[in-house]
């Protein structure tokens, strides 16, 4: 039945925001890291995160992820205001990372790393898949980095003796694997090489495409704005520009990058 009765609600145009970072402000001493900071990334949306070096886009992602509290702004995950004041807290929320720096623990097996700072999940305790006993770990393991296409001499071998590439590749893996809400990733395709790079792009999408919002730091502007919905780009620890990445082309991204209001601050 067809209801054409002209007192029906319009359809509702309500886009779910899967996180947010609203007028973020972060210093650090005398430094400006974020002035004004805005990025919103829907449910189902990759958004692209732009900037020179040193224009925030680090400082902003570890803020959402309660590694700094911001000094203004607010941080919003699932429609909600929240507060957070750990990394642990930004995993209870469902946001997973892959940070700049990897944060892997080099003596440790691959499937250890895949479970470090979700301990509980081992244990029980506060986890959603109840105890988890080796054998399980390394099949989640296995299906989490062969969703990637990743393929490593063995997951028993310690994170020191895989190259930068295959580490990269663990790292986001693993913050795949357990990101619900969003999935951060801070130049994740850095130390790869095109075909891993082009299935890290895919990821992004199918991990979109399951509800989830991701934002995605990176220097490699024309493979990001090929998987990227939007882009923001931060200038000097405020956001430039927010447009669709259709239409955008890597010289317009550039000159926001580089000159955005150069004459004003010359
Ligand atoms: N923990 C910190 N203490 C002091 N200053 C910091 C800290 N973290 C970042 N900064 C400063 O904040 C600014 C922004 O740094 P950030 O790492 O966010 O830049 P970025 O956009 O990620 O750069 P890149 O592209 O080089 O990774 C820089 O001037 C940096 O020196
Ligand atoms: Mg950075």
């Amino acid at each position: 039945m067809t209801n054409n009765s002209s007192s029906a609600p319009p359809p509702s145009t309500h886009r779910k925001v899967a996180l947010a970072g609203h007028n973020i402000a972060k210093r650090f001493g005398h430094v400006n890291a974020l002035i004004d900071a805005n990025v919103t990334v829907h449910a189902g949306e990759v958004v692209a995160l732009f900037g020179d070096n040193g224009a925030g886009k680090s400082t902003f992602l570890k803020t959402l992820l309660g590694v700094h509290q911001p000094d203004e702004g607010k941080i919003i995950v699932d429609d909600q205001e929240v507060e957070m004041n750990s990394i642990r807290d930004a995993q209870n929320l469902g946001i997973d990372c892959v940070h700049q720096e990897l944060a892997l623990a080099p003596d440790i097996s691959v499937v250890d790393n895949m479970f470090l700072g979700h301990e509980e999940m081992r244990h029980g305790g506060l986890g959603l898949l109840g105890a988890l006993s080796r054998k399980d770990m390394t099949e989640k393991a296995d299906a989490a980095l062969r969703e990637l296409s990743i393929n490593l001499p063995s997951l028993k071998i310690a994170v020191r003796d895989l190259s930068g590439g295959q580490r990269q590749a663990v790292a986001v893996a693993r913050a795949v694997m357990w990101s619900r809400s969003a999935l951060l990733l801070d130049e994740p395709t850095a130390a790869l090489g095109a075909r891993q790079s082009e299935i890290v792009g895919d990821m992004m999408r199918t991990v979109a495409s399951r509800g989830l919002g991701v934002l995605c730091v990176s220097h490699d502007l024309p493979r990001a704005l090929k998987f990227a919905d939007r882009v923001v780009i931060l200038w000097r620890g405020e956001t430039a520009l927010d447009a669709p990445a259709a239409g955008l082309t890597v010289p317009d991204v550039v000159s926001t990058m580089v000159g955005y209001k150069k004459e004003e601050a010359a």
